[in-house]
C-alpha cells in the first residue's frame, strides 16, 4: 500500500492534531513505515508526534545554489541534496519526520526546487503511508512539492465560516496541477449537541466524501497545551477512536460510515 494523504483546512481547526493521530492510528492498523510531513512553517507538528524535529528542508534548498546565486548542477550536487534530504529525516518507532520549513524567498531555484521535489517523491514511494501536514493556504501543494495525492482531507469545525473555508479548499484544489483520487472533508471539535442543521444542509451539498465526526475531546486539548504527544493520551480518548475509524476508511478496510 502506499497511501498519500495531504490535510487542509482554516488555522486552528485541528489538522495538526489530525495529522498526528491519524499516524497513531494508521500505525497501530500496523501500516508502516509513515512518513508525516510538516509543511506548515508556524506548525507543530514534531511536538504533536514528541520527536524533535529535524533540519528544515527549505534550508536545503536555500543552500542548492552557488555563491553567485545560479543554480549549481551535475550529479554530485544532486546526490549532495539526497543525503542532506536523508539526514533531515527525524526516525521514530514506526514512522519518519520531515519538516518543509519557510518556503522559498522571492528567488525560484527552479533546479533545486525540481530536485527536491522528484527526491520527496522517491522518498514518499519508501513508506507505506505519507502524511502531509498543511498551511491553511496550501502553498506546498501548489507549489507542487507534494506528490500526488489519495486523499485530501479538508478540516473544519462545526462553524459557517471554516466551513466556507473547506468549499474554497475543495475548488481550488480543482485547480492544482496534482492528481487527488479523493475529496474528503472532517468536522472536529463536534460537541454532544452534534452539527447544527444549516451546517449538515451546506456539508452534504460539499462534493466530498464524509469522514467520522471528531468530538471535541478535553483530554486532548489538555495534551496540545501541555505539549504532550498524542500518544500520551489513553487508548479510548473518544478524538482517537474517531479517528481509527477514520484511518479505516482511508485504508479502505471499512467504506465511509455516516458520521
Ligand atoms: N478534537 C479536539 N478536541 C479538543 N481540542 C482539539 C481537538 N482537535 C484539536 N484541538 C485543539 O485545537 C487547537 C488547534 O488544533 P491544531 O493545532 O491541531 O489545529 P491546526 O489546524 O493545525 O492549527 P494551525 O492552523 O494553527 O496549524 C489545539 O489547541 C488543539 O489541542
Ligand atoms: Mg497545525
Amino acid at each position: 500500500m502506499n497511501l498519500n494523504i495531504a490535510i487542509a483546512g482554516k488555522g486552528g481547526t485541528g489538522k495538526t492534531t489530525l495529522s498526528a493521530l491519524l499516524v497513531r492510528a494508521l500505525r497501530e492498523q500496523g501500516v508502516r513505515p509513515i512518513l508525516a510531513v510538516d509543511a506548515d512553517p508556524n506548525s507543530n507538528l514534531a511536538d504533536a508526534l514528541g520527536v524533535e524535529e529535524g533540519r528544515h528542508l527549505a534550508d536545503i534548498r536555500e543552500e542548492g545554489s552557488s555563491p553567485e546565486g545560479s543554480p549549481a548542477s551535475g550529479v554530485g550536487r544532486a546526490r549532495a541534496i539526497e543525503d542532506e534530504i536523508q539526514r533531515a529525516i527525524t526516525e521514530a518507532d514506526g514512522f519518519d519526520l520531515v519538516t518543509m520549513g519557510r518556503g522559498e524567498g522571492p528567488r525560484c531555484y527552479c533546479y533545486v526546487n525540481n530536485l527536491l521535489r522528484r527526491c520527496l517523491d522517491m522518498l514518499a514511494r519508501n513508506y507505506a503511508a505519507v502524511i502531509v501536514d498543511n498551511e491553511a493556504g496550501m502553498e506546498h501543494l501548489s507549489r507542487r512539492t507534494t506528490n500526488n495525492v489519495d486523499y485530501l482531507i479538508a478540516v473544519l469545525n462545526p462553524t459557517l465560516p471554516s466551513l466556507r473555508a473547506v468549499r474554497r479548499i475543495l475548488q481550488l484544489a480543482d485547480q492544482l496541477p496534482v492528481n487527488i483520487a479523493h475529496k474528503a472533508v472532517v468536522v472536529s471539535r463536534v460537541g454532544p449537541q452534534g452539527l447544527a442543521g444549516p451546517i449538515e444542509g451546506e456539508l452534504a451539498e460539499l462534493e466530498a466524501q464524509r469522514l467520522q465526526n471528531i468530538p471535541q475531546d478535553d483530554t486532548v486539548e489538555q495534551a496540545g497545551a501541555e505539549g504532550r504527544s498524542v500518544f500520551s493520551i489513553e487508548e479510548t480518548t473518544p478524538a482517537l477512536v474517531a479517528v481509527r475509524s477514520i484511518a479505516q476508511t482511508l485504508c479502505g478496510k471499512e467504506s465511509a460510515k455516516s458520521p
